[in-house]
Order: structure tokens, then sequence, then C-alpha cells
């Protein structure tokens, strides 16, 4: 059911985006993106080549806060590979991409109803 689908990711959606404040780790993100990412986006830079229809990160961070980010990213997008990524690598993905543009969104207040993360570990 199609609103039952919306609160699931609106669930998943609150924990992840509480995420990259305080635990996420940029430097794995950044592992991250040059692995499954950098062939099609430019994802730091430095780096000189990727396919031309895919924005930088650099742009793409100037554009999104964490929380929309981290939604793009939990949701199957038409033009990218699905990646099946796992909360925490969306979390680090999240936070290096931050690294590259504003800091426009650092630590968010939370909402009326959102509990505070879980500190990560490891
Ligand atoms: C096979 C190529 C490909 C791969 C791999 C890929 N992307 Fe993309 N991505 C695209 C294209 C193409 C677009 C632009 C789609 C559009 O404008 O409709 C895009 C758009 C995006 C956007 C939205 C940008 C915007 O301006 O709205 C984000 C965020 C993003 N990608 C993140 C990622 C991340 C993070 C990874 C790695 C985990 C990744 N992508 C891997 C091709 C790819």
């Amino acid at each position: 059911m199609a609103t039952k689908r919306f609160t699931t990711a609106l669930l998943l959606l609150s924990n992840l985006a509480a995420a990259p404040a305080f635990a996420a780790d940029a430097q794995s993100g950044q592992r991250i993106a040059n692995r499954w990412c950098a062939s099609c986006h430019l994802i730091s830079p430095e780096q000189n080549g990727a396919n031309t229809e895919a924005p930088s990160f650099a742009s793409v961070a100037t554009r999104y806060n964490s929380k929309e980010l981290a939604l793009f990213l939990t949701s199957p997008y038409p033009r990218m590979p699905n990646m099946t990524l796992s909360q925490p690598e969306i979390a680090d993905l999240v936070a290096y991409i931050r690294t590259l543009g504003p800091k426009r969104d650092e630590p968010e207040p939370l909402e009326k109803d959102e509990k505070p993360p879980e500190p990560r570990r490891g």
C-alpha cells in the first residue's frame, strides 16, 4: 500500500538523516564514492573525467541538504543503477558529499518526534 511504503520511507529517512551529524564517516564515504559513483559522477575536485550527464558531487552538495541526499540514496532512481547501499554506507556517502558543499545543514535541530540517533561504533 502506498501509505505504508511512504511511512516506511519516512522512518528510514529520519534514522538516516539524523546520523551524519553525529557518527558518519566522510572518509569512508569517499572510498564508497570512488568505488561506486566515480564512473559516472565527478566525486572530487581532483578527478578528471566522468559521464557528463551525471552532476558532480560538488554541484549536488550545493543543491541538497543531508536529509534530501539520504532520501535520494534510499530510494531507487531511474537513471542510476540500483546500488542497494546499507544505511551506514548512505550516511557515510552523505557525510562525504556534504564536505564538498556549503555547510548549511550542519547539526540540524531534531524535529518534534524525532529521537536522537544511537552513536555508531566501529
Ligand atoms: C551508471 C552511472 C551512475 C552511477 C554509477 C551513479 N550515478 Fe548518480 N546519477 C547518474 C545520472 C545520469 C544522474 C542524473 C540523472 C538525471 O538528471 O535525471 C545522477 C544523479 C544523481 C544525484 C542527483 C543529482 C541531481 O542533481 O538531482 C545524486 C545525489 C547521485 N546521482 C548520487 C550518486 C551516488 C552517491 C552514487 C554512488 C553510490 C551514484 N550517484 C552512482 C548516474 C550515475
